[in-house]
């Protein structure tokens, strides 16, 4: 038997029946702490966590399901709770006991059977908080969580695209785990054992692009002290992810295209074609599309890598994973520090949903990050996250507005493409020039002049 076995009491201990449970129990070996209500045993429980607890119900005074929340939801302490038998009969009283206890003991009942429901709700305590459950989790540093349907078919491409060998173009916002769909791509692929190779496109100085990719020969350019092997041929037998592909050079698009047909590379300052086994995986957060009307990007290029794609979808579009992921790096983070806090309040996730996290996962990530330091009790609330004066940012778009917005995007890319030929922008778009013109006032895009 534990010589020491903290129990935190909250009841009226002036109340006979109350007292002698209190006694039996300390003759059981507990160690009775009392709290007269649930304000004093948060008080209690901020300076001393307590594993079991044991409250009396009383109808009359019942307090609020949002009071007790913040007590019994973190989940550090299981809790029983005391009523008498016509109580029972109560609604309030038994919503409360289904959703916040682990038991129930009616009073004044059998000393011996509380003993052991009390050490059966301790065993629970240790089983449920112990941080070696959850760590299993967090181990795995690439883990994708996700369970709506949208997140599901996203697993499912991954499944199947893992096991083909041909390029893929993974596109969505900011922070919506592009990088991670293509570590995950890579990891179910017959390449797993190979290198995997994440490349910034846009963070390599353009002079130096070409040779950081497909590497130099001895004296190809000043300060070309020997031969360089490039990240293509670092990654033989692997996958490359090429990140921010938009960014790439037009010159160098030419390479990378002469790659994907051939899989060979030449090394700056070599005609030398060497077959490389690699393959490539893409991402942009920028319209491709847009891009090749822009002649920014290769339209054969394009045409090449976007035979297989993926798009990684934003967090408002699929809200149900927001609570998913909340909890999965309140987790995580726990368990890389040791911290009281036992959970999100109700009041954080209800904000949490309202927001639009225009920075994704990621800034999701950052948020929990930060709510966990600076959060000083043990409920995560809306202030932690910096999320307290924010209405919900979503901006409601009417029909006409969505309309607005495609018809001035296409009209915009049709003067692009026709070098601001208005006569032949309005053939392709199938409109008059009256009419064309016509709208070009109504959006405001400048032109110039009549043709
Ligand atoms: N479904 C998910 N489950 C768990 N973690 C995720 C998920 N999606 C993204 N993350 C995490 O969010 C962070 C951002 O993801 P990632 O870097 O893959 O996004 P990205 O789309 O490449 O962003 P950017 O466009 O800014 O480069 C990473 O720490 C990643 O591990
Ligand atoms: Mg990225």
């Amino acid at each position: 038997m534990d010589a020491h076995k903290p129990l935190l009491f909250v009841g009226d201990n002036k109340q006979g029946e109350l007292q002698q449970i209190a006694n039996d129990m300390r003759t059981c070996g507990w160690t009775v702490q009392h709290a007269s209500d649930w304000d004093q045993a948060g008080l209690y429980l901020d300076k001393q966590p307590c594993e079991v607890g044991l409250a009396h119900l009383n109808p009359k005074h019942l307090p609020a399901k949002t009071e007790l929340d913040e007590l019994v939801d973190g989940k550090q302490t299981e809790w029983i709770a005391l009523v008498d038998t016509p109580a029972l009969g109560n609604c309030n009283v038994q919503q409360l006991i289904h959703s916040l206890f682990f038991a129930y003991h009616t009073i004044p009942g059998d000393a011996a059977r509380l003993d052991s429901v009390l050490d059966h709700a301790r065993a629970m305590a240790r089983l449920s908080f112990s941080e070696c459950g959850q760590n299993e989790q967090a181990d795995n540093e690439y883990e994708m969580v996700g369970s709506t349907a949208i997140m599901r078919q996203l697993f499912a491409d991954i499944r199947k695209i893992a096991a083909v060998d041909a390029p893929v173009l993974i596109t969505g916002e900011s922070g919506t785990g592009k990088e991670l769909t293509a570590r995950a791509i890579h990891e179910r692929s017959k390449r797993a054992q190979g290198p995997f190779n994440a490349v910034n496109c846009a963070a390599i100085p353009a002079n130096l692009v070409q040779s950081e990719l497909f590497g130099h020969e001895k004296g190809a350019f000043t300060g070309a002290n020997q031969r360089k092997a490039g990240h293509f041929e670092a990654t033989a037998g692997g996958t490359i992810f090429l990140d921010e592909i938009g960014d790439l050079p037009l010159d160098l698009q030419v390479n990378l295209l002469r790659f994907l047909e051939r899989h060979c590379i030449q090394r700056v300052g070599s005609s030398q074609e060497i077959p490389v086994d690699v393959r490539v995986l893409a991402a942009t957060h920028v319209d491709l599309e847009t891009a090749v009307a822009e002649k920014r990007f290769r339209e054969d290029l394009y045409h090449r890598l976007n035979v297989l794609t993926i798009k990684t979808p934003p967090l408002r579009e699929r809200q149900e994973d927001i609570e998913v992921l909340a909890n999965f790096f309140f987790h995580k983070f726990r368990c890389e520090k040791s911290s009281r806090l036992t959970g999100i309040s109700e009041q954080a996730l209800t904000i949490m949903h309202q927001y639009d996290w225009p920075g994704n996962v990621r800034e999701l990530i950052n948020r929990m990050r930060r709510a966990m330091v600076m959060c000083d009790s043990r409920l995560i609330r809306p202030a932690d996250l910096g999320l307290e004066r924010r209405k919900s940012k979503r901006v409601v778009v009417t029909l006409e507005q969505a309309r607005d917005k495609v018809e001035k995007n296409t009209i915009h890319t049709a003067l692009m493409r026709n070098q601001n030929n208005v006569s032949r922008a309005a053939q392709e778009l199938g409109i008059s020039r009256v009419t064309l013109y016509r709208l070009l006032e109504k959006h405001h895009i400048p032109h110039a002049g009549k043709h």
